[in-house]
C-alpha cells in the first residue's frame, strides 16, 4: 500500500514515528516532510500532501500539534476528506461512514502507541458505500458550487 505523510515541527516526531510503523510493515511511504523540529507553516505541507492524495487516489497521515490547523487546511483541497482522529472508533468510522482519504492526528494530543492504532484501523477499513455514498455526493456538491 501506498501512504502519504505530512506534518509540521509539532507532528514531526509523531510522523516519523508513523513512517517506521509503516515501513516496518512493508508499506510504502511518501514523506512530504517536515524533516526536522524547525518550525514550518502547516497549511503548506497540508496542500501538497492533499493534492498528491486525490491525484493518486491513495490514503495519507497528517500530523501537527493537534491535528486541527492541518485538517482544515487540507480540507480547503477539493476531494479531500481529512478526518481529525484522536479515538479508535472515529478513526475506523471516519473510513467506513465518511470515505475520508487523510487521518490527522496531533503529536501534542496523542502518543505513538495510540496514534499506530488509529494508523493501522484506518487504512484497514474499507467505506460502506450504500446510504454513504449519497452524503459524500452532498459533500461534493458543495465543493463544486464554492468553485
Ligand atoms: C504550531 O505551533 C501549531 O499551531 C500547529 O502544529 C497546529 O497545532 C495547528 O493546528
Amino acid at each position: 500500500m501506498k501512504i502519504a505523510l505530512g506534518a509540521d515541527h509539532g507532528g514531526f516526531e509523531l510522523k516519523e514515528a508513523i513512517k517506521k510503523h509503516l515501513i516496518d510493515k512493508g508499506d510504502e511511504v511518501v514523506d512530504f516532510g517536515t524533516h526536522s523540529t524547525d518550525s514550518i507553516d502547516y497549511a503548506l505541507i497540508a496542500k501538497e500532501v492533499g493534492e498528491y492524495v486525490v491525484k493518486e487516489n491513495i490514503l495519507g497521515v497528517l500530523c501537527c500539534g493537534t491535528g486541527i490547523g492541518i485538517s482544515i487546511a487540507a480540507n480547503k483541497v477539493n476531494g479531500v476528506r481529512a478526518a481529525c482522529c484522536s479515538d479508535y472508533f472515529s478513526a475506523k468510522l471516519t473510513r467506513a461512514h465518511n470515505n475520508a482519504n487523510l487521518l490527522c492526528m496531533g503529536g501534542r494530543v496523542v502518543g505513538a502507541g495510540l496514534a499506530l492504532e488509529l494508523v493501522d484501523v484506518f487504512l484497514a477499513t474499507e467505506f460502506e458505500g450504500g446510504r454513504h455514498q449519497r452524503r459524500i455526493d452532498q459533500i461534493t456538491a458543495i465543493e463544486q458550487e464554492q468553485k
